[in-house]
């Protein structure tokens, strides 16, 4: 099995980096290939909302490293999320990957029809926090328009 695990804190050696780092050991384990990206390593350009991708169906952005990512996510069976809690949000870097995939969701008009593949979502937070439920929605939005769902306990 192909996966993407898809590291969502702007902190290269936080949390969010060992729980990455433990996922990828596990899943390279039980003998699975494993994609790693992080918002702190890897180049991402935020969209810069000019919407030609509705038209044109690409992106004029391409000196960055999305193109990896979407290849990966082509070619994934299965998506781990996994970001920090920032103010009942997930981080701005994370969300300014999720808007990139505009074009996708352009291509396709909407979300993918298939959404067979399974996602899952690894939060990390300071505390007890009772503020983590919106941070699901551009998650869950983004695992759609990819063609995975997103795995809610
Ligand atoms: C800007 C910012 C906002 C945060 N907001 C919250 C929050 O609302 N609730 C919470 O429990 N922790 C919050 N935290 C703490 C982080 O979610 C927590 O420490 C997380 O494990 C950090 O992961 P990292 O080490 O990968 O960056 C915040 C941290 C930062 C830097």
């Amino acid at each position: 099995m192909n996966v993407v695990i898809i590291n969502g804190s702007p902190r290269a050696n936080g949390t969010c980096a060992r729980l990455t780092a433990d996922l990828q050991r596990e899943h390279v384990q039980t003998g699975h290939s494993v994609d790693v990206f992080s918002v702190a390593r890897d180049h991402f350009r935020p969209c810069g909302g000019c919407q030609r991708c509705v038209q044109t169906k690409v992106c004029g952005i391409t000196d960055d490293d999305i193109g990896r990512l979407f290849a990966a996510l082509d070619a994934a069976d299965e998506l781990h999320w996994v970001a920090p809690v920032y103010f009942g949000a997930i981080p701005a870097q994370l969300k300014a990957v999720i808007d990139r995939m505009m074009v996708i969701w352009s291509r396709q008009g909407g979300i993918a029809a298939d959404r067979s593949r399974r996602a899952f979502a690894h939060l990390t937070a300071a505390s007890d926090d009772p503020y983590t439920d919106a941070m699901l929605v551009p998650l869950r939005y983004a695992s759609n328009t990819l063609g995975f769902t997103l795995q809610v306990p």
